[in-house]
């Protein structure tokens, strides 16, 4: 997957993998230092003492999978609602009868911090095993100053500590919360975020992103426009919800941002579509949200063609994507969503990167990157699309802890 740092679209989208084939790599402190064949590793890289020699055998070895869009901070499950919608309701219908979100919302609030940390970490550790090594994690489940900055800082703590990159994003503009609903209720809850809330992250650093549920009947485009505008000048990167129930104009606004991401964009239009292929905005699609919620596929083809960046993630949420799995996306990807299994793989690692302004540092493994890497059972990488479902991963090792997690070889 080597190659530069910016995301990779159009047809190096597909010819990005970098394949080496009897390949090696060596790392120092969790950093990558020099990759070849390994018939050249024992001329050009020598050991130090105390190194340990990992063999692959004949084993697929890809870079961590990067999911850049997951919303993991929140308590309570929504197994209700899902049944509910089994028998016929509609997500956005449950969603206005103060079900959805808000429902997650209730019970975050009442949630203690120690509670939010175990109910996160027993989800990490799944994305883990299923061989994601760096995740984008929002908040969003609060809508109040207090929980909002609970949620970041149990993130904070646990990313301190934990084996994976965790790359925090404030999102009290999930959703209008009960106590804004009325006229103009959401206009003035965005200016309470920015007036309380939003500088308190800012002076904690404890967010690096601010993203924003813009849709019909959510927040406004010209809403959103005021709103990311203010979160850039207090110097937070900006990434969009945009135009996954109706084309609402997100995908134009984030062009016109230069966010780092719009996400979703199951409808969007074809003038969203150029916006993007001409903008430096990722257009990260959540395959697992079309297919839990039975809606039509976003349109990654047209993005491909259109000259796009496109990013593969989860979504990970206990409402509209109840799964970490990103091999899973991956298979969605490649059997749903026209994409070939290059441009799949590349999405779900280099352009992830990218949609998290990280492509300096994971999604590849060459020199200079992150030893962040899964040892695959496998011996052709295209094997990881055709085995829907069920991934073989032998190990997951990261950067950060170089920790063996072979669980997922039982
Ligand atoms: O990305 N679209 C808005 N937010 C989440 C859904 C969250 C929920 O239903 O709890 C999403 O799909
Ligand atoms: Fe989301």
């Amino acid at each position: 997957m080597a190659g530069p740092p910016s995301a990779r679209r159009g047809k190096k989208q597909s010819s990005g993998l970098g394949l080496i084939r009897d390949g090696a790599f060596a790392a120092k402190e969790g950093r990558i230092v020099w990759t070849g064949p390994t018939d050249r590793a024992g001329k050009e890289v020598s050991l130090a003492s105390g190194a340990v020699e990992l063999d692959a055998e004949s084993r697929v070895v890809t870079p961590g999978f990067v999911d850049s869009h997951t919303h993991p901070v929140f308590f309570g499950t929504r197994q209700i609602e899902f049944a509910m919608r089994a028998e016929g309701a509609d997500y956005e219908e449950i969603a206005r009868a103060g079900g959805g979100i808000l429902n997650s919302v209730a019970r975050t609030r009442e949630a203690s911090p120690d509670e939010l940390e175990s109910n996160l970490l027993r989800h990490l550790w799944t994305m883990l095993r299923y061989g994601t090594t760096t995740l984008e994690a929002k908040s969003g489940y609060g809508l109040d100053a207090d929980t909002e900055i609970r949620s970041l800082e149990v993130l904070s703590r646990v990313a301190s500590t934990s084996a994976m990159t965790i790359v925090p994003t404030f999102m009290g503009a999930h959703e209008v919360p009960e106590e804004y609903r009325h006229e103009g209720g959401s206009d003035a809850y965005l200016g309470f975020l920015l007036s309380d809330v939003l500088p308190v992250i800012a002076e904690r650093n404890l967010a690096r992103f601010v993203d924003i549920f813009c849709e019909e009947g959510v927040f406004t485009v010209e809403e959103s426009r005021r709103y990311l505008n203010a979160a850039m000048e207090a110097g937070f990167g900006v990434r969009l919800h945009a135009d996954e129930f109706h084309d609402t104009g997100g995908a134009l606004l984030a062009a016109e941002l230069g966010a780092a991401s719009a996400d979703h964009l199951l409808s969007i239009s074809e003038e969203g579509i150029r916006a993007l292929a001409g903008s430096v905005t990722v257009a990260t699609l959540l395959p697992g949200t079309a297919f839990f919620l039975a809606k039509p596929w976003p349109p990654a083809r047209r993005l491909i063609d259109a000259g796009a960046a496109v990013a593969l993630a989860t979504d990970f949420n206990p409402g509209s994507c109840f799964c970490e799995s990103m091999p899973f996306m991956v298979n969605l990807a490649v059997c749903q969503l026209g994409m070939t299994v290059e441009e799949a793989l590349v999405s779900a690692t280099a352009n992830g990167a990218a949609a998290l302004e990280m492509g300096d540092s994971k999604g590849s493994l060459q020199e200079g990157r992150d030893a962040d890497f899964i040892i695959w059972n496998l011996d052709d990488y295209r094997s990881i699309a055709y085995h829907l479902a069920v991934p073989d991963i032998e190990a997951v090792y990261t950067s950060a802890l170089l920790a063996v997690s072979g669980q997922c070889r039982r």
